[in-house]
């Protein structure tokens, strides 16, 4: 299995940090290609509970490098405060490789993200992600390979002071930027060709996706979205290798969540989304922000599976249904009295959009850490069949519970 995607097919924090771990337990690389420190990618194993931002879920192995492609915003701050928690877990330090060409966030990219209002409109994260992309397209940001050049550094700083209108003051962000570049100094590189080396070589290479399909900017719920490409297309544009994908690993949880604004035509807002949140502990692994949670909506997993091309799906969070006397799934959707409705372009649209329900049973069973198909009640197996007959991928992992044991492996390939 050289070369893997692990890709979110909802709003995000479908369990992907998770999956990833898993599925890098004999890889050799584990690369991102997109979004930032916006993300949190939770991992629970033997030495605990490991939150991850920007370094690549599978990079707990000691075997497995990470590797930060130039799609991600990467934070430099961030990345020290990370690696500073999972020091304090007493983990070894990962094996990172940061490419060259990364885009860095600054903290004035935080500054613009609160002063343009976006925090509040579209409920980001608060963590310069937007700005930092704008400035990239823009042509005038800062990567990681400019940090030799000092002077360079500092007048751009001084220049990002004056955008903002304030902020730090640039003479000590460039301080610290210029203690991060030694810190680094033998971390930052050619990532692409590394990946490129890597997958020629034969090496297993699994690509770690940030938020899920419906954040990506151009083919989720814009403006409702981020501002990187999150679906296996963001694998070229953020690593600018050409990979043969041998799996593209599709996650999604049994039931749905958002954080931040926008339409989700599947949210409940009365006692069964409080039972998701509290059941599923859906509060953001990286604001702590409570998620908005719903009913699966496989109108807009037919459509995260158009984009992707799922190989194959990774079905989590089972284990929080049980004690639910009925499922919901929406199979369709109504918009202005039109039935059969494909997922719509416009958040208006999708705002209106009204579900159509099937109703299937639940089980009163607890599967919390269940290993083995044979240990879910036929109504769990039943909503699984379902979701892979509606979708027609197989579903080949189930998770059962937070930790890493707790899943079931269905004949993956
Ligand atoms: P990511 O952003 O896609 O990596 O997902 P997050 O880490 O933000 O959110 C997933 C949350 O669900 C984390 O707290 C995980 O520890 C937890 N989790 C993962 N898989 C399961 C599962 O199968 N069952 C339960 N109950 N929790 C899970
Ligand atoms: P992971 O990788 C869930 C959401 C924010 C906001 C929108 C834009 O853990 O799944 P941004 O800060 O990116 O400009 O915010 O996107 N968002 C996420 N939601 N999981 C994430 O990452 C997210 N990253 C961004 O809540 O609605
Ligand atoms: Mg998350």
């Amino acid at each position: 299995m050289p070369a893997v995607a692990v890709i979110g097919a909802q709003w995000g924090d479908e369990a992907k940090g998770k999956v990833v771990h898993h599925l890098c337990r004999t890889a050799r690389m584990c690369v991102r290609f997109n979004g930032g420190a916006n993300a949190g990618h939770t991992v629970e194993d033997g030495r605990g509970t490991a939150r991850l931002h920007l370094v690549p879920s599978g990079a707990l192995h000691p075997r497995c490098q990470g590797v930060v492609g130039h799609g991600v915003a990467l934070d430099p701050w961030e990345l020290e405060r990370e690696l500073g928690e999972l020091e304090a877990q007493r983990r070894p330090a990962p094996d990172l490789l940061l490419s060259e060409r990364a885009h860095l966030v600054l903290p004035f990219h935080r500054l613009r993200e609160e002063l343009s209002g976006a925090a509040d409109r579209i409920g980001t994260t608060r963590r310069g992600i937007g700005p930092c992309y704008e400035d990239r397209v823009a042509r005038r940001g800062l990567r990681l390979a400019d940090l030799a050049d000092e002077k360079m550094v500092l007048d751009h700083l001084i220049e990002c002071a004056q955008r903002a209108g304030g902020g730090p003051d640039p003479k000590e962000v460039w301080g610290e930027l210029l203690r991060f570049r030694e810190r680094f100094a033998d971390r930052i590189g050619d990532a692409q060709r590394a990946i490129a080396t890597a997958l020629d070589g034969g090496s297993d290479v699994v690509f770690e996706g940030a938020q899920g399909t419906l954040l990506d900017l151009d083919l989720g719920t814009y403006p409702c979205v981020t501002s990187s490409t999150t679906t296996v297309h963001g694998i070229g544009w953020g690593t600018g290798v050409r990979v043969n994908l041998a799996r593209v690993v599709g996650v999604m949880k049994a039931y749905t969540t958002r954080v931040g604004e926008g339409p989700f035509p599947t949210e409940e807002l009365g006692a069964v989304g409080d039972r998701l949140r509290e059941g599923g502990g859906e509060y953001g692994a990286t604001t702590g922000r409570p998620r908005r949670c719903g009913w699966l909506d496989l109108v807009a997993l037919r459509h995260a599976h158009r984009v992707n091309g799922f190989t194959e799906l990774a079905l989590t969070k089972l284990d929080v249904l049980s004690g639910l006397h009925e499922i919901k799934v929406a199979v369709a959707y109504t918009i202005a009295g039109q039935g059969g409705a494909a997922f719509p372009a416009r958040v208006e649209d999708l705002a209106r959009a009204e579900p159509v329900y099937e109703v299937l049973p639940g089980w009163g069973e607890d599967i919390a850490g269940a290993r083995d198909e044979e240990e879910l009640p036929s109504a769990a197996r039943g909503l699984v069949r379902f979701v892979e007959m509606e979708l027609g991928v197989p579903v080949t992992l189930i998770g059962t519970g937070p930790g890493e044991q707790a899943m079931i492996e269905r004949g993956s390939k």
